[in-house]
């Protein structure tokens, strides 16, 4: 299969979109990114330094910080200025304002930036987010959109943090997706919304390998075109 394809994924919390695009890279042998990973670095900064409700603050966070994300074992290691942050980007707190720092157009524009150099790294890649097919990568290879219903995107966070031994209610843990979903769907800067050339996925019942293999055989279908195309 030809190599150096962009591969972009978007959709809301709990859709399935890390866990399929991490396979998804990996089958293809893929640069896997999770940009929410940087929403979520900046918003654990901003409230370490206590900025949150200084907007110019954490938009400088957002530009001068250096952000590297590193698969490492399957997982994305989140370093700031070379400090390891894994752990307290997932924490409800950054869960609780992600969404409000994410609104914001100069925190946008400088994690934009540097999610569209990743692009120009001439390897194929497979990122995930919200404005991934509309704003970073609007001329992607592949365009997906993931989708899943309330309850089963709940179900699926809720199971996630059971296994790494943190006990989350499921009434919490539904409030905070619904609450992202309106933010992150409504904001006035690049909004959470199927591109129209994307293609949607319902992953309510499928399986994460069902999910898998139909990305898989629309990067075939892609990489087939291209080179029936050249021929
Ligand atoms: O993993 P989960 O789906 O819960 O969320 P995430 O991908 O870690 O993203 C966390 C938050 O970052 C989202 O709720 C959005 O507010 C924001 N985000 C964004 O605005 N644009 C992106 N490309 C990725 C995430």
């Amino acid at each position: 299969m030809s190599k150096n394809l962009i591969v972009a994924i978007d959709g809301p919390a709990g859709s399935g979109k890390s866990t399929s695009a991490k396979l998804v890279a990996r089958h293809l042998g893929y640069l896997y990114v999770d940009s929410g990973a940087m929403y979520r670095a900046v918003t654990f900064l901003a409230i370490k330094k206590n900025v949150l409700n200084n907007n110019d603050e954490i938009i400088k966070l957002a530009e001068e910080t250096n952000i590297e994300l590193k698969f490492i074992d399957g997982e994305t290691r989140v370093f700031t200025n070379g400090k390891n942050i894994t752990d307290g980007i997932r924490s409800v707190e950054v869960n609780e304002n992600v969404s409000i720092v994410s609104k914001i157009d100069g925190v946008r524009k400088a994690l934009v930036k540097k999610q569209k150099a990743m692009g120009n790294l001439n390897c194929g890649i497979v990122m995930e987010g919200r404005d991934i097919t509309t704003v970073v990568f609007p001329n992607a290879d592949v365009k997906i959109f993931l989708t899943a219903s309330i309850e089963r995107r709940t179900e699926r966070r809720v199971k996630e943090y059971n296994e790494k031994g943190i006990d989350v209610g499921v009434n919490e843990i539904q409030q905070n997706i619904s609450l992202r979903d309106k933010l992150d769907s409504t904001r006035e800067v690049s909004p959470l919304v199927k591109a129209e050339d994307a293609i949607e996925i319902d992953t309510s019942k499928v399986t994460i390998e069902e999910q898998v293999e139909k990305i898989l055989a629309i990067v075939k279908e892609t990489v087939d075109k291209k080179d029936s195309k050249r021929k």
